[in-house]
């Protein structure tokens, strides 16, 4: 029997990864097994939970304010074992982190194939995002199977000397999870009441212009944080009528600089990191979206959420066509306009909430284009 390895450590992966577990997991003629680093704790258990996914091998990595170095050593010396037990034919790594990028190498080591989902994406910025752009290469050299979401992830990875068998064009899982919680909050209107309850906000979401907030960008901590939150703060102050919701990342790197400039505001609302109904239930409430997370771009999308992007590069351009989706970079000011002038206009926000092709990043059938390519390996 195939055996197959699934190695993932963040919320991001595992989001991306449920739909792909779940049918490889029905499939009787491959052994699957998942292994986690567990580069993130709760907000990786979180999502496992959500999904009700138990992984075989836990390799438990993820310490307070963790450096580059550590995660790296960590992951590589933590599989060792665990390739060497379970031996698998094939690995499947995710995007773009340093446990994607060491899962990848690690299993090279032990020239084990490797299939690399939501490959191909690029801004050809080293460093920006940093380290995922060159994480995302890297992953790309080491693999043998290349899971290209889109046709530009495509091109790309044939202009890096891929051979065009060994990829496929699936769209992005993230829609199949997308699509599974959307399904899953539509078909029990007990469970829309509990999120509201939990969520226990002062204003009431389903009538109330909200503002929902994600960053946790390495490349931007310090001083860029501090612009994108001081944006936030003069936004609160300009629209008093409008709610600000802000799930914080737990690292600390945003936790104090975030907590300290937007604290004690009454239309900001500071909150713990959501799970994935929670969450996915909050986008698809919200009037606008201000992220810098990649996932964010596909989900807001596919919901029509006019969203502003607090990086000077994405590589998602298939989104910024759509219209959907503006780099505004994080220059407090550009921020600040971009957000008032979508409140005072209603044009902007009509032609930003009506995606040219809202589809481009996936349908949510990724997750069985995958596993078929897969068995014919
Ligand atoms: C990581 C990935 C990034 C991805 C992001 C998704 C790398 C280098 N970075 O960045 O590509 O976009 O995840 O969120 O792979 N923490 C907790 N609990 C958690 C998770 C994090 O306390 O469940 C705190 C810890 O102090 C940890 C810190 O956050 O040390 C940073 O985590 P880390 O995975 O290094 O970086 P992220 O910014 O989360
Ligand atoms: N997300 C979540 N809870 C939150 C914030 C985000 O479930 O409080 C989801 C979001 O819908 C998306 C993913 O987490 O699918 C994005 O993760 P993150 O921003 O951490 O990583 P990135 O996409 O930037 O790699």
């Amino acid at each position: 029997m195939k055996k197959v390895l699934i190695i993932f450590g963040t919320r991001p992966e595992a989001i991306k990864l449920c739909s792909i577990i779940l049918a490889l997991k029905k499939e009787k003629t491959i052994n699957t097994k998942i292994c986690i680093t567990a580069q993130h704790r709760s907000m990786l258990d979180e999502v496992l939970k959500t999904f009700n996914i138990c992984p075989d091998y836990d390799l438990n990595i993820m310490q307070e304010s963790q450096d580059l170095f550590s995660i790296s050593i960590n992951v590589l010396s933590k599989l060792k074992p665990v390739l060497e037990e379970f031996a698998p034919d094939l690995i499947l790594v995710h995007g773009d982190t340093t446990t994607t990028f060491m899962a990848a190498l690690a299993g090279f080591y032990f020239k084990i194939k490797i299939a690399h989902i939501e490959a191909g994406l690029r801004t050809f910025d080293k460093y920006n995002p940093f380290p995922e752009e060159l994480n995302r290469q890297l992953t790309t050299r080491l693999s043998t199977y290349h899971f290209a979401p889109t046709k530009l992830a495509y091109d790309n990875l044939i202009l890096d000397g891929v051979k065009k068998s060994n990829i496929k064009i699936v769209g992005n899982s993230v829609i199949d999870a997308l699509k599974l919680m959307l399904e899953k909050i539509k078909s029990n209107r007990d469970l829309e009441k509990d999120i509201l309850s939990s969520l226990n906000l002062s204003f009431c979401i389903t009538n109330t212009k909200f503002i929902l907030v994600t960053a946790h960008r390495r490349e931007s901590f310090g001083i860029d944080i501090e612009n994108i939150a001081n944006a936030i703060k003069q936004i609160a102050l300009h629209l008093p009528n409008v709610h600000i919701v802000y799930p914080l990342h737990l690292n600390p790197n945003i936790q104090i600089p975030m907590r300290k400039i937007l604290g004690g505001l009454s239309n900001i609302h500071l909150i713990e990191p959501l799970n994935y109904e929670k969450f996915v239930y909050l986008m698809n409430k919200s009037y606008i979206i201000l992220t810098d997370s990649g996932g964010i771009q596909e989900e807001a999308t596919y919901l029509h959420k006019p969203t502003f992007i607090l990086r000077n590069t994405t590589e998602r351009t298939e989104a910024l066509s759509c219209k959907t989706l503006r780099l505004v970079g994080t220059n407090k000011e550009k921020i600040i306009n971009a957000v008032l002038e979508i409140f005072n206009n209603d044009k902007i926000y009509k032609k930003m909430s009506n995606p040219k092709n809202p589809l481009v990043f996936g349908d949510g059938q990724s997750a069985k284009k995958i596993v078929q390519f897969i068995k014919k390996i």
